[in-house]
């Protein structure tokens, strides 16, 4: 059967002109001048950030993810449900955060299971690093939010040592409920019984 879109699910992928300067965001999100951005870090197939966006139409999503079939899929997801809220960029993350999201300009940054790399010889190359909490603190406004989230109790040990020293952010509670969009893997690892840990970082 031929699916039905409400909006060409290409023009929900952002490719910038220039991936050596910051993204204009009203520009990228057209209608929504100046509303608070979410960005969802490693956003898969996109069944959180679909669900983020359908829920608060009044704010702006923006996906990040390396793989070609998870962008695609993320765009004709959005499409399909007519969020023109939501967008999703083709690029490497630590390169968005650092390069092309401007200061100042991220209300709540998401990194939702992101790969655990648990060989020793790989963990150099898991995302929550030290630089990284610097770049998403320059792209946090005042007082927004990092939200992490793992089923990995190792990566998340790891997370904590990093952010629990990091200068510019203060750790508070945080206990999702029931109605908050689960992400396609943590769906999956919920199914198999595994625990989820979860860190809510405020910037100072
Ligand atoms: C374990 S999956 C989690 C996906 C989604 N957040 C979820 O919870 O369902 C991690 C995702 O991050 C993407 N990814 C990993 N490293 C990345 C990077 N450096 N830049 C962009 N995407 C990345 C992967 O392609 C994959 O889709």
């Amino acid at each position: 059967m031929q699916s039905v879109f409400l909006i060409p699910p290409d023009s929900l992928e952002t490719i910038p002109d220039n991936y050596f300067k910051p993204l204009d965001l009203d520009a990228v999100f057209a209608g929504l001048d100046g509303a608070p951005l979410e960005v969802d870090i490693g956003c898969g197939d996109g069944g959180f950030l679909v669900e983020m966006a359908r829920q608060a139409p009044e704010r702006r999503f923006l996906g990040v993810e390396r793989l070609l079939g998870r962008v695609t899929k993320t765009t004709r997801r959005l499409a399909r449900i007519g969020a023109s809220n939501g967008r999703v960029i083709r690029v490497e993350s630590h390169y968005l955060v650092r390069y092309l999201l401007p200061r100042r300009s991220v209300s709540i940054m998401h990194v939702m299971f992101p790969d655990p790399w648990p060989k020793r010889k790989h963990n150099h190359r898991r995302l929550i690093q030290t630089d990284f909490l610097d770049a998403v603190n320059e792209a946090l406004v005042e007082g927004g939010e990092l939200r992490l989230t793992t089923d990995d109790a190792p990566y998340f040990e790891h997370m904590r040592e990093v952010f629990s020293v990091h200068p510019g952010f203060v750790e508070e509670p945080w206990s999702p409920g029931d109605d908050y969009p689960q992400t396609d893997f943590e769906r999956h690892f919920r199914g198999l019984g595994l625990p989820i840990y979860r860190a809510l970082l405020r910037r100072k």
